[in-house]
């Protein structure tokens, strides 16, 4: 009789908990553009780590490299009142969304995960609206990055360039070996990339911060942009007739081929060249983009928490924000997405060669005030201007007749954009 009793309570219990469980269990839509193959490998990982918790993860991936088409489908979703529960938002964009009051407030969970001892200081800034935490960070990427094939190099028995005359230098060997010397692609904020990866390694910190980080118009005007803007038109000429149209990750996989000999992008790159089962400093080479050893240009991928009306779909939004900080997390997905952990004290033994040299880059340029935020990734500027400028500098990569001066006017006039 008495175990009769005993079963019965324990039978009662076990049905309190699954229907706890059940009520706790949400759905958490994610909106990103992580869709080549590095990109949807490290996503995968964002989307276990909820799933091992119970939650439901709704995929809203939206194609195209950079998130411009991303972050134009968000504003219409969000416009008709209909957000997703996090959205892949970086840099001074979380504060324009927090303005507009549709981000939530997820302090509770900062507060017991520490985050404000494990998050650097110049992170937890941006993920931060009004003192309060309304964004997690995912990783850091290194956006002045060079990838190159090693084998190309050899056969052009050309040098891994250091500056932008020995890139030049390098770019004639691989064209005089048959090899397209610069992969590139088509959308602006590839041109973008590049740009601002001569900006950075011609220019110099101080110019990047003064042109790129203030918008100071005699600086734009100045003759150090006339020549970072000529010295980047001049790479145009190493790039193939195919590139306009091309993603980015298919041009990085002409250098995987070793169809192309070198590429000027962030380390998601490292991302494709991973998913290739290839090996660093073996297969491909990674090197700071000329010029640029001493500076470090930083995105940091993040995830901003949008107001829900729904209780379990919040806990699950929680548990979100958790796992993207947690240790487990921030290791398996930055092995696959190319980047480093944005948490602080993380171990890198699992990590190549590449990746300890940017969390190494990142420690000592920080100290030194060289860590700079990336205007092409949506770090350094409000969005309106970044747009305009990015569409300034395409424009005058694609036009044959635009000056470096007057492209310089229109980079004056673009910053203003409100
Ligand atoms: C993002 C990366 C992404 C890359 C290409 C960047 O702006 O920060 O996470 O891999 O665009 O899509």
């Amino acid at each position: 009789m008495m175990k009769l009793k005993q079963l019965a309570k324990a039978t009662a219990l076990v049905a309190v908990l699954a229907g706890a469980g059940a009520a706790h269990a949400g759905e958490v839509e994610v909106l990103h553009w992580w869709t080549s193959g590095g990109e949807a490998k490290a996503a995968s990982a964002l989307k276990a780590q909820l799933q091992k918790q119970g939650h439901t993860w709704k995929d809203f991936a939206v194609a195209g490299g950079g998130g411009d088409s991303a972050m134009t489908v968000l504003k219409s979703r969000v416009v008709s009142g209909n957000a997703p529960a996090a959205a892949q938002i970086k840099g001074p964009s979380l504060q324009e969304w927090a303005a507009e009051g549709v981000l939530t407030n997820i302090d509770s969970v900062a507060a017991a995960g520490k985050w404000d001892e494990v998050i650097p200081p110049v992170v937890a800034n941006i993920m931060k609206y009004k003192g309060h935490y309304i964004a997690a960070p995912v990783n850091v990427h290194r956006v002045n990055w060079l990838w190159i094939n090693p084998e190309a190099l050899k056969k052009a028995n050309a040098k891994v360039p250091t500056t932008w005359d020995e890139f030049f230098t390098t770019a004639e060997a691989l064209k005089k070996a048959g090899i397209i010397p610069v992969a590139h692609g088509g959308q602006n904020w590839q041109d973008f990339t590049t740009f601002e990866a001569v900006a950075i390694g011609l220019g110099g910190v101080d110019f990047y911060k003064k042109a790129l980080v203030q918008l100071d118009a005699a600086t734009l005007q100045g003759p150090e942009m006339e020549k970072v803007l000529t010295t980047f038109k001049r790479i145009k000429d190493y790039t193939d007739k195919n590139a306009p149209g091309r993603d980015w990750n298919l041009a990085t996989a002409m250098v995987i081929k070793g169809e192309a000999g070198m590429q000027l992008m962030g380390d998601w790159a490292k991302g494709e060249f991973m998913a290739a089962g290839k090996t660093p400093g073996k297969d491909f080479l990674c090197t700071a983009a000329p010029g640029s050893a001493k500076a470090y240009t930083f995105n940091i991928d993040s995830f901003a928490m949008f107001k829900l009306k729904n209780t379990a779909n919040e806990k699950a939004q929680q548990d979100l924000a958790t796992a993207i900080m947690s240790p487990e997390f921030q290791e398996l997905f930055n092995l696959n997405k190319g980047s480093i952990p944005v948490r602080t004290g993380m171990k890198m033994d699992k990590f190549d060669d590449c990746a300890k040299q940017s969390a190494a880059d990142f420690a000592a340029d920080a100290k030194a005030g060289t860590l700079v935020p990336s205007i092409a990734h949506g770090m350094a500027v409000p969005a309106a201007a970044e747009g305009a400028m990015k569409d300034v500098v395409s424009q005058f990569w694609n036009s044959d007749k635009m000056t470096a001066k007057e492209a310089q006017s229109r980079l004056v006039a673009a910053a203003k954009t409100k």
